[in-house]
């Protein structure tokens, strides 16, 4: 895994944006296009608000989520309404794909496999102070899928319902950031980076310490 550190989350912000402008343009130019998977909570806003002032070709980009809440759209605990505030309102973005496409979460979770592309250039993750990732829970059962790309899940309230990608899809993605920010994940971050392996207990640990290409974006207060 490759680690960066930096003083601020507004550093870290603009580092992960210059290395997202660099990626889509590269891909981009060797391939035509580049998808990527948002990741929601609050650390990424900063990230997506900077996005949405650099210059990419958005009709190229494939914007799908790592996970979501199975809420109405416009909620406030929804992460594509987040995503879609801080960024995808404020540019011409042609190619989005909402999760919440269907009338229950488990409907979405299958519907939203035949919309995924065999392989995500790109997938953004957080780490919860609990130790989850996407909306894989300590504990959960949709931590341990193993054929599907995206199931429906449980989260705590005050969204409870959920869709998630799966570990081996996430893993199997071109490449994978996890953006972390604040002293409440220290303790998470340094089971993920150092603890004993236990996935049930600390779930991010299942694609850090397993998928092709990872890359740590974390603040001083999450890693001091
Ligand atoms: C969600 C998220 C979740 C998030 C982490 C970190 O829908 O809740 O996608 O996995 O990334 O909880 O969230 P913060 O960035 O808010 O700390």
């Amino acid at each position: 895994m490759r680690i960066r550190r930096f003083d601020s989350p507004a550093d870290l912000a603009a580092a992960a944006a210059r290395t997202f402008v660099a990626a889509a343009r590269r891909a981009i130019a060797a391939r035509g296009g580049f998808s990527v998977a948002l990741a929601g909570g609050s650390t990424p806003r900063a990230l997506y608000q900077r996005l949405a002032e650099a210059r990419l070709d958005w009709s190229c980009i494939d914007v799908y989520w790592s996970d979501e809440r199975f809420v109405p759209r416009g909620d406030a605990l929804s992460n594509e309404a987040m995503a879609r505030a801080a960024l995808l309102d404020r540019v011409a973005a042609p190619r989005v794909h909402p999760m919440v496409c269907a009338a229950s979460a488990q409907a979405s979770a299958e519907r939203y496999q035949r919309y995924l592309p065999p392989q995500l250039d790109l997938v953004l993750l957080g780490i919860g102070a609990d130790g989850h990732t996407a909306s894989l829970f300590p504990g959960a059962s949709a931590l341990h899928e193993r054929t599907q790309c995206v199931v429906a899940a449980r989260g705590p309230e005050p969204a409870r319902e959920r869709i998630t990608l799966t570990v081996p899809y996430i893993n199997g993605a071109r490449a994978v950031w996890f953006l972390v920010s604040g002293a409440d994940k220290a303790a998470a971050l340094a089971r993920v980076l150092h603890g004993a392996e236990d996935p049930d207990r600390t779930p991010a640990q299942a694609v850090a310490r397993h998928a092709r290409r990872v890359t740590l974006f974390a603040d001083r207060a999450a890693l001091p």
